[in-house]
């Protein structure tokens, strides 16, 4: 039995890790694709380089601020206030990844 515990220790510790990240493209997929996938109102959409690269210049904090608290016809935190900021940021990092 103690063998056991021992080896599944490894596991524990991988599933508190992925507990803990806030996971980028759920919450993405859950909170912002509905815009940012049709560009809905003028939303940026997911991949469109030419879109980001004005708004990267910007600076992530900005975005990130943005994202969080809202910009003209974004709504703060995708109209989600039960997300965390740490969720949101990890959204908008998703939301870059492929331009970068
Ligand atoms: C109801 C539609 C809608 C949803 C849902 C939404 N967005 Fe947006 N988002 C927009 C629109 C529209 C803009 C463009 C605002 C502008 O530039 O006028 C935008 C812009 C942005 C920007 C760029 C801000 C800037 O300063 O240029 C970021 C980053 C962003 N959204 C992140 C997110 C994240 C992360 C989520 C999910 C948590 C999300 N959005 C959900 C509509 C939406």
């Amino acid at each position: 039995m103690k063998r056991l515990a021992v080896a599944l220790l490894p596991f524990a510790f991988a599933l508190t890790a992925t507990a803990v990240q806030a996971d980028g493209e759920a919450t993405y997929n859950q909170a912002c694709m509905a815009c940012h996938m049709t560009g809905a109102a003028g939303a940026p959409i997911r991949g469109d380089a030419d879109a980001w690269a004005p708004r990267q210049e910007k600076g992530m904090d900005t975005l990130y601020d943005h994202a969080i608290n809202g910009f003209q016809a974004m709504p703060a935190k995708g109209g989600q206030p039960a997300l965390s900021d740490d969720e949101v940021k990890a959204a908008v990092d998703y939301m870059l990844e492929p331009t970068l």
